[in-house]
């Protein structure tokens, strides 16, 4: 079966009992009023008008603790996607790692100036540190290791959870969406990217305690809305890693969908070899394997985070 090809079993459950190479869940329900992977109706996302001027930016934060659910990807991937539909786009690196950053073929190791000198010096021009990357319409804010040091340093700044959103303000109307890639943690540099943020993304991998840590994080978010951002809103919760041959990836969305109800996101990412594969080619998927259902899948994302006002 082709992409965009349907069938009497089409969009229901049982459709995904069969291995499937070809679709995946998520970007195969697109024909609206059939169920999609989260069990609700698949609306259709039409393609969004292309946009006239650019600016203001509106900030979103990818955001969970728990490690290797899938938020450098999403970063990456929603971040080329966007930028297809002629999005201007900024990502911000925000994890000591610099997977971001390494995932845009960046030398993390010789880099003069990092987001990390942004934030604990003051005389450095933000503009001076972003880098463009391969992908036409994408820039970066490097990280390096020299992040890790930021936590510690800024704890006795005045007002030290909003010196991102400082960082930031310059840049604004030069971008349509600014994407931050948040760390493992909910430490002090996680919460300056939620401080600054309009919106968060809950990347949660389809595995057996994806909600573990979920209520901490929601709790947390509540705690900068009402102290710190009151115009923080959770913008979606997507499932990563999807299988939708297991009837264990199928139950976890389900309870996902139970407790968030229509904060989860329709688009649901599927478990595919060709994610690492992207990353170590330093691509986004959508130019690494441009017609493969992963690269659609984001796609999908992105009309999908439009449609849904997460982005212009
Ligand atoms: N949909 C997917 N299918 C298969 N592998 C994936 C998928 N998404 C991400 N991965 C892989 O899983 C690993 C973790 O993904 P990623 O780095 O995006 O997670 P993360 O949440 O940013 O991790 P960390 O918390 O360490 O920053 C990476 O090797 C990545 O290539
Ligand atoms: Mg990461």
């Amino acid at each position: 079966m082709s992409y965009g090809e349907t069938t009497e079993t089409h969009g229901r459950p049982e459709a995904y009992e069969a291995p499937r190479t070809d679709v995946l869940p998520g970007t195969d329900g697109v024909f609206g009023g059939k169920l999609g992977p989260t069990g609700r109706p698949m609306p259709t996302f039409p393609e969004p008008a292309p946009l006239t001027s650019h600016g203001p930016a509106r900030i979103i934060a990818m955001c969970n603790q728990k490690g290797g659910v899938g938020k450098t990807t999403t970063t990456i991937n929603l971040g080329a996607a966007l930028a297809e539909l002629g999005r201007k786009v900024l990502m911000v690196d925000f994890d000591p790692q610099g997977a971001l950053s390494v995932g845009f073929g960046v030398r993390t190791n010789e880099l003069d100036t990092t987001i990390y000198n942004l934030l604990v010096e003051r005389d450095i021009d933000v503009r001076d540190v972003i880098l463009p990357t391969p992908t036409d319409g994408v820039d970066i804010i490097p990280a390096n290791i020299d992040l890790s040091a930021a936590e510690v340093q800024l704890v006795g700044e005045v007002a030290r959870e909003q010196i991102l959103a400082r960082v930031l303000r310059p840049v604004l109307d030069d971008y349509d969406v600014i994407l931050i890639d948040c760390q493992p943690s909910l430490g002090l540099l996680t919460v300056n990217a939620l401080t600054a943020a309009h919106g968060v993304i809950i990347p949660l991998e389809c595995e057996f305690f994806a909600m573990r840590g979920v209520a901490l994080l929601v709790e947390t978010i509540e705690k900068i809305i009402d102290r710190l951002n009151p115009r923080l809103q959770i913008d979606g919760i997507l499932a990563t890693m999807y299988d939708g041959r297991t009837l264990h990836s199928r139950e976890v969305v389900q309870s996902v969908v139970s407790h968030f109800d229509d904060k989860v996101f329709h688009t649901v990412i599927s478990r595919t070899v060709k994610f690492p594969d992207a990353t170590l080619a330093a691509e986004p998927i959508t130019s690494y394997a441009s017609a493969h259902a992963g690269a659609e899948a984001y796609r999908q994302l992105a009309r999908e985070l439009i449609a849904r006002g997460g982005a212009a």
